[in-house]
Formats: structure tokens, C-alpha cells, sequence
């Protein structure tokens, strides 16, 4: 029996709610599986940290978790500290430094969700959106001159490789390939965007042909929110760009009925180094330490964690503890209308697991 290292890292806001319940879970899941064991080691680092040590994590962060199986991410983001700092600082850190280089978001509407999109039964909606996550327009490249004069000039420069873009199209092909529906849809903006996005087509277009058994097609991104509302089911797995899929994901999220619920896999695929696993909802600040965050975004992102870790079968019984929770209206936070607490839901998911 394998020991799974695990690193978890509240970082801000609801982040410090989330992470230890989802800690707890995993706890209730060992219990209840003696062929499951977890060994966690929990990092302070994030916004309170950086007031301390005039950074978000430590110089040789990286190496205390390179020896890890996976980290289990709360979020990074404080009123006090710039946006771009505590990003920077903490999460692209380590999704840069580990190379995680495919962001994976699952999209379903879970059983009990009222979700807004009405154009397709709740089990027509499976989506998952593959994010490159490692370059294109979060590269990091660019700059400022003259900051302050008139004639200040500030640059943001989109970056694409061939091997960057080769890799994460040929991720989502491989990930639309062992999915039932074999569907891929490749996001573009080759119309407007006449350099990096014309190879991002033409190198797709080359990729697909290792695929002949997944029917792909190619979307403007801008098209891809309407189909997204129109024709929902006619969407399976989807690959964007870093910008382009963090905008379509949101979208998506909120589509199956909150934020709250949505899940991330930072992965590296090669598994180099340690896969990185998250809720998408960030450290939402106006509700921190009321206790009404809701939790099943880091659930279902345990979920994805177990899954590559080998897990299934904790996996699967995760899944169907989230599900059986979110069907009583009763274990509803505020996000969903309800007026359960993140404890209450946690107690719920932990009892569930026990009982499977
Ligand atoms: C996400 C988030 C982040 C992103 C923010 C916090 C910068 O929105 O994970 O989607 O854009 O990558
Ligand atoms: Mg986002």
C-alpha cells in the first residue's frame, strides 16, 4: 500500500475554510478504506505570510514540495495586496516552477443544483475544458516604460510555442479520446488574432490526424460562450488558450449553477513533479470566516486528485457522497440559495464516505 504525500496549502480567504475540510474528507475517506493512506503536510503560506516576510512563500518552496504526490491549493488573493503579487507569488509559482502545464475543469450540473441553463437535461451536460496553463497570455512577458508620463507604454505579450501548444492539444485529443463521446472542440481566435492562434489551428489540425477516432471541430471563442447556452450538449471536451478557457470556464461554471462547486487539476501530465489541485472560486473575501463557504469545489477537486493518484475506487465513492449531498436542498450554502454551513456540508460529505 502506497502512502500518498500530500501538501496542502489554504493560502487566503475561504481558502482556509475549504482546505482543511477537504483535509477532512480525505481523513473520513482513509478510515473508512484501510487500503488508503494519506500523509499531509500543511503550508502556511500566502497573504499573512508575505505581511511577515515580504513574500508569498519561501525562496526554496518549491523543493519542500517537489517530493509530494500531489497539493491540495486553497486560493491566493488579499484586499491589502496587489492581485498580481499574490498570484505571482504563490499559485503561478508553483503551476510554473511544477511545469503544470494542463488545467483540466470538469463541468456538470450535480444532482439538486438549480442551474440556469434550461436548453439541455442536467445528464446532457459533461463538459470538460482543457486550459493551457503554462504560456500564451499569462506568460508573464511584457513591461512598463514611462510609467506615469503621458507617454507611458505597457506591454502584455502573448507567448505561444510549437512544443507548448503541441502538448496541451495533444493532451485534450488523448483526454477527448477516453471519454464516451470522443469529441473534441479546439477554441480559437484565429480570426483576430492572425500569428499565435493561426498555429494554434494549423497545429491541431496536424495533431488530429493521430486521433482519427475523435471528431473534433474548431469554435471562435466568442461563438463557443453562445453554443455554450444554445446548444450545450453539443459541446464534450473542449481546449483553449490560458485567457480563453479562464473566461469560458467561469462561464461554465456558473452554467451548472455556482462557482462554489466548480473543480481544477493543474497537472503534469509526465508527472515530473507534483500535481496541483484546487477549487476555482478563489479566496472570496466578503464571506471569509463566516463558516458559509462552500466546500464541494474542493471536494470534487479531491476527487480529480484521487483520480491521479490511481484512486478510483475513493474516487468514485467521493464523487457519489458529493452527489448525495448536493440532492438535499437542506445541504444547500448560500451560494446554491441554501443556508447550510461548510461545516454542515463537511459533516455530511464525511458521513456519507463513511457510510459507502
Ligand atoms: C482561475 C482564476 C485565476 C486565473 C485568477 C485568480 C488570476 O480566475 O483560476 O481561473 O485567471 O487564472
Ligand atoms: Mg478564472
Amino acid at each position: 500500500m502506497k502512502t500518498h504525500r500530500i501538501a496542502t496549502i489554504p493560502g487566503d480567504g475561504i481558502g482556509q475554510e475549504v482546505v482543511p475540510a477537504g483535509r477532512q474528507v480525505m481523513e473520513a475517506l482513509m478510515k473508512s478504506d484501510s487500503n488508503l493512506r494519506f500523509e499531509f503536510t500543511d503550508y502556511d503560506w500566502g497573504a499573512d505570510y508575505y505581511r511577515k516576510h515580504g513574500v508569498m512563500m519561501p525562496a526554496e518552496g518549491l523543493d519542500q514540495l517537489r517530493d509530494k504526490d500531489a497539493i491540495l491549493f486553497g486560493s491566493a488573493g488579499d484586499p491589502g495586496i496587489p492581485d498580481h503579487i499574490t498570484l505571482w507569488g504563490l499559485r503561478l509559482k508553483i503551476c510554473q516552477g511544477f511545469d503544470q502545464y494542463a488545467n483540466v475543469r470538469p463541468t456538470r450540473i450535480l444532482p439538486g443544483i438549480d442551474a440556469p441553463l434550461k436548453r439541455c437535461t442536467p445528464a446532457q451536460l459533461d463538459w470538460v475544458i482543457v486550459r493551457e496553463n503554462s504560456e500564451g497570455e499569462y506568460s508573464g512577458a511584457g513591461g512598463r516604460v514611462h510609467q506615469g508620463h503621458p507617454l507611458e507604454a505597457a506591454t502584455d505579450v502573448t507567448i505561444m510555442t510549437r512544443a507548448g501548444v503541441e502538448r496541451i492539444i495533444r493532451y485534450a485529443f488523448r483526454l477527448a479520446q477516453s471519454r464516451p463521446r470522443k469529441q473534441l472542440t479546439v477554441v480559437t481566435k484565429s480570426n483576430a488574432q492572425r500569428h499565435a492562434m493561426v498555429m494554434w489551428d494549423e497545429i491541431a489540425a496536424t495533431i488530429a490526424k493521430e486521433f482519427p477516432d475523435v471528431k473534433w471541430d474548431k469554435e471562435l471563442v466568442d461563438a463557443a460562450t453562445a453554443r455554450m447556452v444554445n446548444r450545450p450538449a453539443s459541446l464534450d471536451t473542449l481546449v483553449a488558450t490560458n485567457l480563453h478557457a479562464d473566461i469560458l470556464s467561469d462561464l461554465a461554471a456558473a452554467l451548472a449553477g455556482s462557482l462554489g462547486i466548480a473543480p481544477t487539476g493543474n497537472l503534469d501530465p509526465e508527472r515530473r513533479y507534483p500535481s496541483m489541485f484546487e477549487p476555482i472560486h478563489g479566496s472570496a473575501f466578503d464571506i471569509m470566516g463566516q463558516g458559509l463557504a462552500n466546500p464541494i469545489g474542493t471536494f470534487w477537486s479531491v476527487v480529480m486528485m484521487l483520480e491521479h493518484l490511481g484512486e478510483n475506487a475513493a474516487a468514485g465513492r467521493l464523487m457519489a457522497a458529493i452527489e448525495a449531498v448536493t440532492a438535499n436542498p437542506a445541504l444547500h450554502t448560500r451560494d446554491l440559495g441554501g443556508s447550510a454551513t461548510t461545516r454542515q456540508v463537511t459533516d455530511a460529505v464525511c458521513a456519507a464516505v463513511s457510510r459507502a
